[in-house]
């Protein structure tokens, strides 16, 4: 087990009674879907007789890159287990959340690639290749303290909730089947995502400093899990020209709902570097929120004349 960095409080005994009430009040409204009936299976083609092609299903190359990285990050499901697992201890009610998460997490990935294969949105050699690349890889974050980890995995899973959002969205009207099955699995991320955003708050109540501290460095360093994607940055930076997910969304769909919620701005009895680490990230979301501005005016601007 990892140990817990800065201030005497032992956070994760503490924060035991709100994993286990976080985990009751997750229980009580289960979300019991099926991936297979979300799948139009006479829509099938065998490959064999029909290889794939982009022309089987227009679509802009941001949403295949979307789709593609949205589903490889699903895929890559057994190493974030691993790297959660590494700080529940035995008896610990966050080692039942943990099994519960992977339980939840693991059908995204099966109705996607169905969806996937079925519809033909997106190449299915590349992904397989992906797949292969990317979890050889096994890269994944790997959050220091337990108090990192709640914040990484707060913002992370807000994250996924609003890329499956846009991503569905930016489907086709025809293709219902794919956008049900985005709807499902961003209403999952959901509730991970209300998880962890309330066990933070928890942490708050019992070692502010340590949750400062977490959430200005998680906050200022954040990068979506999936570095071990090939050709991730073309594919983020696609993304992001779509309006799917980027840097605005980040900044404005994550950081500020989730940090206003949190109340950083009025935290009491703060230690000294727990201050400095406020100022911090004040800066950080400052020097962000400018270089969303510049981009969104590069965007609005008029194209050059051709000459
Ligand atoms: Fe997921
Ligand atoms: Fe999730």
């Amino acid at each position: 087990m990892k140990r817990l960095a800065n201030s005497g409080t032992n956070l994760l005994t503490e924060i035991a009674p709100d994993v286990e009430r976080l985990f009751n009040r997750h229980l009580e409204a289960p979300r019991l879907w099926f991936p297979h009936e979300q799948i139009d299976w006479g829509q099938g083609e065998n490959f064999a007789d029909h290889p794939w092609s982009a022309e089987n299903y227009p679509l802009a190359p941001g949403v295949r890159s979307a789709i593609y990285v949205n589903l490889l990050t699903e895929d890559n499901l057994p190493y974030y287990t691993h790297e959660l697992l590494a700080h529940a201890p035995a008896g610990h009610p966050i080692l039942d959340w943990n099994h519960q998460w992977t339980m939840e997490e693991n059908r995204h990935a099966m109705v996607m690639r169905d969806w996937v294969h079925i519809t033909r949105c997106i190449d299915p050699v590349m992904l397989e290749e992906g797949r292969r690349v990317q979890m050889f890889k096994a890269d994944v974050p790997h959050p220091e303290t337990l108090a990192d980890l709640i914040c990484y995995v707060s913002f992370q899973e807000r994250a996924t909730q609003i890329a499956h959002r846009n991503t569905g969205a930016h489907l086709p009207k025809f293709d219902k089947m794919g956008r049900n099955v985005l709807a499902l699995i961003a209403g999952d991320e959901t509730k991970h995502y209300l998880f962890y955003r309330d066990l933070a708050l928890a942490g708050f109540a019992i070692d502010p400093s340590a949750m400062m501290i977490a959430a200005a460095k998680q906050a200022s360093n954040f990068a979506m899990p999936g570095s071990g994607i090939p050709n991730f940055t073309r594919h983020a930076v696609r993304i992001a020209r779509e309006g799917i997910y980027g840097l605005s969304q980040f900044l404005k769909d994550v950081l500020e709902p989730v940090l206003k919620l949190w109340d950083v701005d009025h935290l009491a009895d703060l230690s000294p570097e727990a201050e400095q680490a406020r100022i911090d990230l004040e800066a950080a979301i400052a020097k962000l929120t400018a270089s969303v501005e510049r981009m969104a005016q590069r965007l609005a601007a008029p194209a050059p004349a051709l000459s």
